[in-house]
């Protein structure tokens, strides 16, 4: 059985929290002089001379019934970027634990990595990007503390194995996190229903793609109680807005615009595949459960500048490895997607 306090660094186990005005009275009525603020009002209109709710109760609220969890199992941050820091923060020290990590995928695993100076274990995914169970397990050591599943994986699209996923949350000793930025494309079961049979779990999602709130930066971790009460003594106080909160919760209570949306990306995504499939510089194009299609093209480098020629851009992944001579299209509006496939017949011309 995994002892979270057992994983958390020494100087987090015994951190004092900062406790805010609003931790010591967190009533809505009454004249608030505890908090230094600007009692006179905003400068721009909105009413924004409140610091704002620190735990973020009322999205937490909305959300847990959308995903069918508690509030304590939610964190809010600063985008999921927030959540993976902190990981670091609450489980790694610093020039001495290590953290798994599986290319090509999402860059700052290894990014935070390097900033809280732990060492990252790359085992890569298989050519068909799925998980290398057997390179994953002798990888493993004593000081590997956190390991990164990123499903759907960017920047190949797909889903990763279930069952294989499954026995790492089973024999990895450490906090294993499954970071779902995708997951509403995918159309199959988020790991959250399983937090409660994985104590070492936490998965990550965000507010940044399916909810098309990426200018706003929020995202979310759900996870034991134990770790999620652990982030809420190490994040900043306020760490995400009050008119981020706000948004979010306008977000929530219009799901239905959300599933709509979600729908019509994966449909203008299977457009997308399919005819990319056609084109003579198109080699391969990747499975895709997100809302973004890898392709290996011919000469990638020389499509990439031409689109840019044109004004399409694109993310070249050609150098991560595994993908040579890919680029990633992030699927567009419709009448984006069939301006980049009308540029792309013209390639060569
Ligand atoms: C796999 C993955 N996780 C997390 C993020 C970042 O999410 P956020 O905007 O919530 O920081 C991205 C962004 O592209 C991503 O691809």
């Amino acid at each position: 059985m995994i002892n979270i306090e057992n994983l958390l660094r020494e100087n987090i186990k015994n951190l004092m929290p900062y406790s805010s005005a609003r931790d010591e009275y967190n009533g809505d009525i009454g004249i608030f002089l505890d908090a230094n603020e600007n009692s006179f009002g905003s400068i721009p209109e909105g009413n924004l001379n409140r610091y704002p709710d620190p735990h973020q109760s009322r999205v937490k609220e909305k959300l847990a019934k959308i995903k069918n969890t508690n509030s304590k199992n939610i964190f809010i941050g600063n985008g999921s970027d927030e959540a993976i820091d902190l990981l670091f923060r609450a489980f790694c020290e610093p020039g001495k634990d290590s953290c798994l990590i599986m290319p090509p995928t999402y860059g700052m695993y290894k990014v935070a990595a390097d900033i809280n100076n732990i060492e990252v274990i790359e085992v890569p995914l298989t050519t068909q990007f799925e998980i290398d169970i057997d390179e994953v397990i002798e990888n493993i050591s004593t000081n590997t503390k956190l390991l990164f599943i990123c499903s759907p994986n960017n920047p190949s699209g797909n889903l990763l194995d279930r069952d294989l996923i499954r026995k790492i949350l089973k024999g990895f000793n450490g906090i294993v996190i499954i970071d779902e930025a995708y997951i509403d494309f995918a159309l199959k079961e988020s790991w959250i229903g399983e937090l409660t049979n994985f104590k070492n779990l936490v998965v990550l999602q965000t507010f940044s793609k399916a909810w098309g709130l990426a200018n706003i930066r929020v995202g979310m971790a759900f996870g034991d109680e134990e770790i999620i009460s652990v982030f809420n003594k190490i994040k900043y106080p306020y760490n995400v807005n009050g008119v981020s909160q706000k948004k979010v919760l306008d977000a929530l209570n219009n799901e239905v615009k959300k599933e709509q949306v979600v729908e019509a990306i994966i449909s203008e995504r299977n457009k997308l595949a399919k005819i990319l499939l056609t084109k003579k510089i198109v080699d391969d194009v990747y499975p895709s459960d997100s809302n973004f299609i890898l392709a290996k093209i011919k000469s990638a480098d020389k499509v990439y500048n031409y689109l840019l020629d044109n004004k399409i851009i694109v993310r070249n992944r050609s150098n991560m490895i595994n993908c040579n001579e890919c680029l990633r299209f992030t699927v567009g509006a419709e009448e984006e997607n069939i301006k980049l496939l009308n540029i792309l017949s013209k390639y060569g011309e």
